[in-house]
């Protein structure tokens, strides 16, 4: 993965005068030295060979866990309830009447109106729907509750306590929703004073390290060598976080492919969003017959294997020792680079686990909009500045060395280069550290 920067001076100018800004509001909010600075939990794969991503949190009190979906193409939590009319309930499910700390929302309230899809049902309870473009949906009360992460409990949370859910992803309760709009968890903790960043690490698909979800303020997170890319908001669609993506490459070469062929138009059509909710990126289709063309193109000499019912390409690379893959590249309007490994660019192919059978790990969609999704993000931190609108990409810090375990020694990491990484301004730093030590200083 490689990253050329040039947004470290913008991005800290941005930072500074949100600094500033807290430190002039810091002795006028309810922020307390108990407040938590630091929110972690850990994450990981849906099971083995998926590519959805949970954390488990704790819901109510006394506390029940949850196996949760982390979204960050929606703004809703929401956990399965009793009574409920649902697919699947692992677990014992979440019963209200058993939680001390649940509440009900009235319709008349604020974050009644914030929700996208609400209504009111005989006792003047908000009710929300989200309906999922992965074609999940649910429907239920919309509550306060307690949610616990990791070691840190977090009261009154705005969630949905979901009496009807459909379509659930395979073993889940609910999903945690990390999107930009206003009920988001990330908006929600900003609006308390508990965090401003939120950043994740998804670990690889095959057993190592757990990753981690972790919610901050700038001054703690910030880590060396990321690249930040500016957000793009749609007023459409409040809780996607857009990026401005200007092209594609495949090994040392750009595609030609017209660089509005990714904007997002006036209308809120098209455009480049990263949703934690997708397992492999998705591209219209004509952008995606370019790609996979220019791929093809250089991998002439592996053998091919059928394709798979998700991606029409597909290599036989069972036998073969040294291979030499094509990198991928994402081109950002705002002039990083994101360079992938071979781990978010081939995945095994479902029906020949363990044979050594990969496909390209890209899929063709009808819709003009494109969509990052997780596997393309494994092993990349991936942080967002929802308060000064930045999303960064890396350092790749999470995950474990290899590939998979199937390809374990067989894979040899130097055949796809070193991992240079920008260092960062040293003004940069310098700029944070004074701020983040005066903004301690005059909290206590
Ligand atoms: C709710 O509480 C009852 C009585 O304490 C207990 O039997 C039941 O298992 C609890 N249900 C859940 C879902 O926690
Ligand atoms: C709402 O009230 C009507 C009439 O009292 C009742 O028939 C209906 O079951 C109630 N619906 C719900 C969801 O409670
Ligand atoms: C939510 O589910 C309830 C119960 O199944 C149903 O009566 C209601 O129409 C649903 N609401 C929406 C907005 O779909
Ligand atoms: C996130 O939290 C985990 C566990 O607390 C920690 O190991 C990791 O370094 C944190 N990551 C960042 C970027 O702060
Ligand atoms: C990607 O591949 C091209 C062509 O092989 C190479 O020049 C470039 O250095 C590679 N980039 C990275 C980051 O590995
Ligand atoms: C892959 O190639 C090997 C020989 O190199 C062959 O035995 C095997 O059947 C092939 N698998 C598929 C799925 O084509």
């Amino acid at each position: 993965m490689e990253f050329f920067c040039s947004h470290f001076g913008q991005y800290c100018s941005s930072t500074m005068l949100l600094l500033i800004i807290l430190l002039h509001l810091l002795p006028l909010t309810t922020m307390d030295s108990s407040s938590p600075s630091f929110i972690s939990a850990e994450i990981f794969p849906q099971t083995v060979g998926h590519g959805s991503y949970f954390t488990e949190i704790e819901v109510g009190t006394p506390p029940v866990s949850q196996f949760m979906v982390i979204h960050t193409g929606s703004d809703t939590t929401w956990f399965q309830c009793k009574p409920c009319d649902c697919d699947q309930t692992p677990g014992l499910g979440f019963d209200p009447l058993n939680s001390t700390s649940f509440s009900v929302v009235p319709c008349a309230s604020n974050a009644c109106n914030h929700l996208r899809q609400h209504g009111c049902n005989n006792n003047s309870q908000c009710q929300y729907e989200v309906d999922y473009l992965e074609g999940y949906s649910t429907n239920g009360s919309l509550v306060l509750e307690t949610l616990t992460f990791g070691s840190t409990a977090i009261p009154s949370v705005f969630c949905g306590c979901g009496h009807s859910n459909y379509g659930m992803v395979a073993g889940s309760n609910g999903f945690v929703g990390l999107g930009g709009g206003p009920l988001s968890l990330p908006t929600q903790l900003r609006l308390r004073g508990l965090a401003d960043i939120f950043n994740y690490c998804l670990p690889g698909l095959f057993g190592g390290p757990a990753g981690w979800l972790n919610f901050s303020h700038p001054g703690a997170v910030i880590p060396a060598g990321t690249a930040w890319i500016p957000l793009l908001r749609n007023p459409k669609t409040p809780a996607f976080y857009y990026v401005g993506l200007s092209g594609l490459g495949v090994g040392d070469v750009r595609l030609p492919i017209p660089e509005n062929s990714f904007k997002m138009t006036k209308q809120g059509m098209g455009g480049v969003i990263i949703d934690s909710g997708t397992i492999f990126t998705k591209l219209p289709k004509p952008i995606y017959e370019v790609f996979r063309n220019a791929y093809i193109a250089k991998t002439i000499n592996l053998p091919r294997a059928p394709m798979s019912p998700l991606f029409d390409m597909c290599y036989n690379l069972s036998g073969l020792e040294l291979i030499q893959v094509p990198n991928v590249s994402f081109f950002f309007t705002a002039g990083p680079i994101l360079t992938l490994k071979i781990r978010n660019i081939l995945v095994e192919h479902e029906s020949y686990i363990g044979e050594r059978i990969f496909c390209f790990a890209f899929v063709p969609t009808n819709n003009r909009r494109s969509i990052i999704g997780n596997t393309q993000l494994i092993g990349i931190q991936t942080s967002f500045d929802t308060t000064a609108g930045y999303v960064g990409f890396g350092p790749n810090i999470c995950s474990p060395p290899e590939d998979s375990p199937h390809c374990h020694g067989h894979w040899p990491p130097r055949s796809i280069g070193m991992e240079n990484y920008i260092t960062p301004n040293p003004l940069l730093l310098v700029c944070l550290f004074t701020c983040f030590y005066l903004l301690i200083n005059t909290s206590v």
